[in-house]
């Protein structure tokens, strides 16, 4: 029994020692010589009331080498990551613009608060001196604030303000840069940027990073009014907080900042300085391989600083993020008949959050392939030439506990709902989740305070099998069930299934694009020609080999009398819950739940209806094990 409760734990410390051999391990495309980044088109010089250009850091924080003499630059890292474009972004220019379109009356206040977190060095300094809105206008006159979530951002998030999210923070008056390091040598950079390096622990707190990751937004009615009310828009850090990762302390750095225990100089001025250990990397890679992509194909355009062969090394470590780090999958063939294959796909996520997170647009789906040697006889999921889903419903596809149909596609996604709860894209009308079955993070419950924010929402909430497993809520993993109809095909059969993670949706963007402003055309114009093409994030196969009765029976249950007449006693050796009746070709045909008394519940007489021939009976007991039987009716 002990065992059991030690498990999540050391399930925990398994990911995590494997995701830190992974950034090691996997091998990074060959560096360039020092000397070929000087390609890089200049980072912004100067400050402000409040912060600095990275500029102005480069000249001490960019000549980084690890023990091996690799070259782990500071700036060269960070000025690759779509923090550092959050600015320049050219879906978020688009979007800000269409929120504006759609709310004229609140233009001012939208771009107000979509700056807060996305060109924080004009907005912060904007309030600071006293203004009331900050507008994307006065942006795009300032180089300072286009460089995004740059250095003096995250470094001078006081220690007061941890806790804060929303774009909420607060940032230091004194000119203090606080870093992980104790007693950090300060002349070289007070004389030349006026700041004070100075050590504080809180940066590596996740708080800091909750500031911008956890975001409520106001909602708007369609008579253009705030209702009053919030709604959670993303929620990466309350999820974190609602997970073994943060009980285990594994913080957003811990994975976004990978460590390295090599001595490092994390200054290259004074010469004679020695080095720390550890040292984070500013990677910061998330999940965004496409705008990533998108970005690097417009770099002139778009102002971006970072070099082609920079993007390439930011574009491949969010790929890493996505196909070693998040998710993993188990395919199994449950039972064959003439008429149906069982299938059963357990999909466990492995980030310290929700799997896909963050915003709205974000979703991963599963595609399930079944083929004899000419044809393809089922296949969920499939695209069209523009990556759009066929068979995804009009409005949103709901979560799915078993898919029987092609045209059944399983997406795991949130879905964003107005004041009449029809879904829509516009992030003011949010007022509800219509649908969240995003795969929770390991050690994820209903019973903890951030649930209100966090929730499962939808069909995925009376999934059994939904961050369930063996009865333990926290399994951070969902099991999907397919029955794919085979109408009597006798064939060795191939089953390939595959996860793809698509940053945003062809679809998703259909009410942007149908406004039109400098900023929504000119991003139409890239994404036109960008590759869309989603992450394959997870894949398996397995070959279904004849139409021998195969089932998985186990000592678990047993049945009686078999073949039988109308009434059959299952018996089982943990108390049963319920019991699904599917007939010959997979479709469910009643759903019987145990309500005996704990005494007998080990025994349970059910009665089929139907006509005689051959049933799948599927058998669950309190600790959620799920084996599926062949009966014969023979009234
Ligand atoms: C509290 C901080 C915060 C505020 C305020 C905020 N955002 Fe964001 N936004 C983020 C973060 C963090 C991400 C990245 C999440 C991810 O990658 O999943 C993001 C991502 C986006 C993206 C996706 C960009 C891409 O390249 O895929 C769009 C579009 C966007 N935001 C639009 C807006 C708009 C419009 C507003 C104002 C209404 C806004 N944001 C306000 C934090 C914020
Ligand atoms: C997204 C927030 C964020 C941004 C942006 C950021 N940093 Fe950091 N930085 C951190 C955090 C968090 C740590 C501590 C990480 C740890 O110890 O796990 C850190 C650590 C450091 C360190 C100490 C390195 C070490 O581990 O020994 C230096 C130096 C530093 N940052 C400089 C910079 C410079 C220069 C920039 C701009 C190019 C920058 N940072 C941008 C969050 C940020
Ligand atoms: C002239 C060189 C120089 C410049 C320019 C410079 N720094 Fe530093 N920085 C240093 C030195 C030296 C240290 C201390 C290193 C040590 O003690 O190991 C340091 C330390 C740091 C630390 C770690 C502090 C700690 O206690 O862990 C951070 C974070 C940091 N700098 C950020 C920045 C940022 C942000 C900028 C740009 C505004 C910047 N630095 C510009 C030289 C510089
Ligand atoms: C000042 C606000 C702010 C802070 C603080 C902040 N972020 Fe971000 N972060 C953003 C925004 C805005 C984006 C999205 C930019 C975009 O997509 O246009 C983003 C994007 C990211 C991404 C890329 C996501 C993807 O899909 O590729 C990662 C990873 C990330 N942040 C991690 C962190 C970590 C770790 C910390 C704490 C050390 C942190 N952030 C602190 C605002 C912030
Ligand atoms: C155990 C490692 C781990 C921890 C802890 C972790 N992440 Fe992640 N994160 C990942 C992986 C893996 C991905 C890629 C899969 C995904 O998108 O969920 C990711 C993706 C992201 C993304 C992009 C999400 C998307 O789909 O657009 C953001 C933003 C992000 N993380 C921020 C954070 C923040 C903020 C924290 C702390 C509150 C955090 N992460 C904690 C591993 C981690």
């Amino acid at each position: 029994m002990k065992l059991l409760y030690v498990l999540p734990f050391l399930v925990v410390i398994a990911l995590l020692s494997g995701l830190f051999s992974l950034q090691k391990a996997l091998s990074e495309p060959q560096r360039p010589h020092l000397h070929q980044d000087l390609k890089n088109a200049e980072l912004p010089m100067g400050f402000n009331d409040l912060f600095a250009g990275s500029g102005d850091c480069q000249l001490c924080h960019d000549a980084q080498v690890n023990a091996q003499g690799d070259f782990i630059g500071i700036v060269s890292d960070w000025r690759s990551s779509m923090m550092a474009h959050s600015s320049k972004d050219p879906f978020w220019r688009a979007k800000v613009s269409h929120e504006t379109l759609v709310n004229p009356q609140h233009a001012e206040l939208l771009e107000n608060v979509c700056t807060r977190c996305h060109a924080p060095v004009g907005h912060f300094n904007a309030h600071f001196n006293g203004q009331e809105f900050y507008s994307i206008a006065e942006m795009d006159l300032d180089p300072l604030a286009k460089d995004g979530v740059n250095c003096t951002v995250c470094h001078q998030i006081t220690p007061e303000s941890l806790g804060n999210y929303s774009g909420e923070l607060e940032i230091g008056t004194e000119k203090k840069i606080w870093g992980p390091h104790e007693a950090p040598f300060t002349n070289p950079m007070i004389n030349h940027t006026g700041y004070t390096p100075t050590f504080s622990p809180h940066i590596q707190d996740a708080r800091i990073c909750a500031s911008c990751h956890s975001l409520m937004t106001p909602t708007i009615d369609y008579s253009g009014n705030l209702t009053g009310t919030d709604f959670p828009e993303q929620a990466i850090y309350h999820e974190w907080l609602n997970s073994d990762f943060s009980v285990n302390e594994v913080t957003c750095q811990k994975c976004h900042m990978p460590s390295i225990e090599d001595t490092v100089k994390i200054s290259s001025m004074p010469p004679w300085l020695d080095g720390r250990s550890p040292f984070a990397q500013h990677q910061l890679a998330g999940a965004n391989v496409f705008m990533l992509k998108l970005m690097k194909e417009n770099m002139e355009e778009l102002g971006i600083t970072a070099t082609e062969w920079q993007m390439d090394s930011t574009i491949n470590r969010a790929r890493r993020m996505l196909q070693q780090a998040a998710l993993s999958m188990q395919l199994n063939e449950v039972a064959r008949t003439p008429d149906t294959l069982f299938l059963e796909m357990i999909l466990t996520n492995h980030a310290g959050h929700k799997f896909p997170a963050g915003y709205p647009s974000r979703r991963a789906f599963i595609e399930l392939l079944v083929m004899n040697e000419y044809d393809t006889l089922f296949h969920s999921g499939k695209m069209d030439g523009d990556y759009n889903i066929i068979g995804e419903d009009e409005g949103f596809e709901v979560h799915h506990e078993t898919i029987q149909t092609p045209d059944q596609v399983q997406i795991y996604e949130m879905v964003m709902g107005d004041v009449n709860l029809e879904p829509t894209t516009v992030l003011a009308y949010a007022f509800q989740h219509l649908k969240d079955n995003r795969i929770p993070p390991s050690g994820f419950k209903s019973s903890h305070f951030t649930w209100d924010t966090v929730a499962v929402t939808g069909q995925a909430m009376y999934d059994p099998d939904f961050n369930f497993e063996s009865g333990i809520e926290g399994s951070g993993s969902d099991r999907v069930l397919f029955h794919v109809p085979l109408n009597g095909n006798n064939d060795a059969l191939e089953v390939i299934a595959r996860v793809h993670y698509q940053t945003v949706s062809g679809r998703w963007l259909e009410d942007m694009l149908d406004y039109s402003s400098d900023e929504i055309d000119a991003f139409k114009m890239m994404y036109e020609v960008a590759d869309k093409t989603p992450v394959l994030v997870a894949e398996a196969d397995l070959t279904s080999t004849s139409t021998d009765i195969r089932l998985w029976q186990e000592e678990l249950f047993s049945v009686h009398p078999n073949p039988g007449p109308g009434r059959f006693n299952v018996q089982s050796e943990n108390p049963l819950t319920a019991i699904n009746v599917y007939d010959q070709s997979g479709r469910l045909n009643q759903t019987i739940h145990n309500f005996a008394s704990p005494s007998v519940s080990q025994n349970m007489s059910i009665r089929i209806d139907g006509s005689n021939g051959v049933y799948y009976l599927e058998m669950l007991d309190d600790q959620q094990n799920r084996r599926t039987t062949k009966i014969i009716l023979n009234k």
